[in-house]
Parts: structure tokens; sequence; C-alpha cells
């Protein structure tokens, strides 16, 4: 069911160094900062040849990363993200396999401008995983 890997999504403590390291030192593709309010972030897309890094920097008050950071001072793996072709019928697979998501239920439209859900990682070997439509 699971297509692509879409990203890798990287917590970070320190936006600007983490930008400069990957634009200087790992000589990588980095886009400009975007700010989500919606969803408590600040993102920097970096477009690798096969799959992108997401670096997300807590935005507001009630950000789902700053206990994340808190949890890991030096920043860490925050979830990756699966593609798949119709998220409604995979919500509804997972969920008749046991599956918890996060929320309602209900997809909401993520970073890239396409459906997104997310799967408890308790049911997943401990790792946050998104599953974006595309
Ligand atoms: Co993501």
């Amino acid at each position: 069911m699971i297509g692509r890997l879409n990203h890798v999504a990287i917590a970070v403590p320190d936006l600007d160094a983490a930008i400069a390291q990957y634009s200087g030192a790992l000589g990588a593709d980095v886009g400009a900062p975007q700010d989500e309010p919606d969803h408590g972030v600040t993102v920097v897309f970096i477009n690798l040849p096969n799959t992108k890094i997401e670096l997300l920097y807590p935005l507001g008050e009630s950000s789902p990363i700053t206990g994340f950071l808190e949890k890991n001072p030096s920043g860490g793996i925050h979830h990756i993200c699966y593609e798949v072709d119709d998220i409604t019928a995979a919500r509804d697979r997972l969920t008749a396999s046991g599956a918890r998501v996060l929320g309602d239920g209900t997809p909401k439209i993520g970073a890239h401008g396409k459906p997104v859900l997310f799967l408890h990682p308790k049911d997943f070997n401990g790792c946050l995983i998104e599953l974006e439509e595309v």
C-alpha cells in the first residue's frame, strides 16, 4: 500500500545553524523557511535526488515540536512520511488493523498542500509516521 519515502523530518534546535550546515558542509539544495501556523512549525525543505528532508522548528506557543526538543535538546528525527494513493482508504485499512490515527482521523492539508495523516508512534515501533496522498 505505501509507496515512496516522501521525506524524513528532523526537529532542529537552531534553524539558521541547520540551514547553514545543510547548504554549506553537506552541500544540499536547501529551500527558504516557510511558516506553517496551522501546524505550529517553521519548515525548511531540502531536496535530495531520491527524497526530501524537512527541517522542523517550533512556531508559536503550542508547537508540537517544543516538547520533542525538550526531550531531545540536540534535535532528532521527528517523523518519516510515506506516500499513499488514497489516504482515506489507507486510514480505513490501518484502523481496521488496530493502528491509531492521531487527531480525529480526518486528513489535514500538510506542508506540501496535500492531505496528510499521522499514525501513533507506539503502534509503529516508536516511529511517528505521516502518510501523504500524492
Ligand atoms: Co512531514
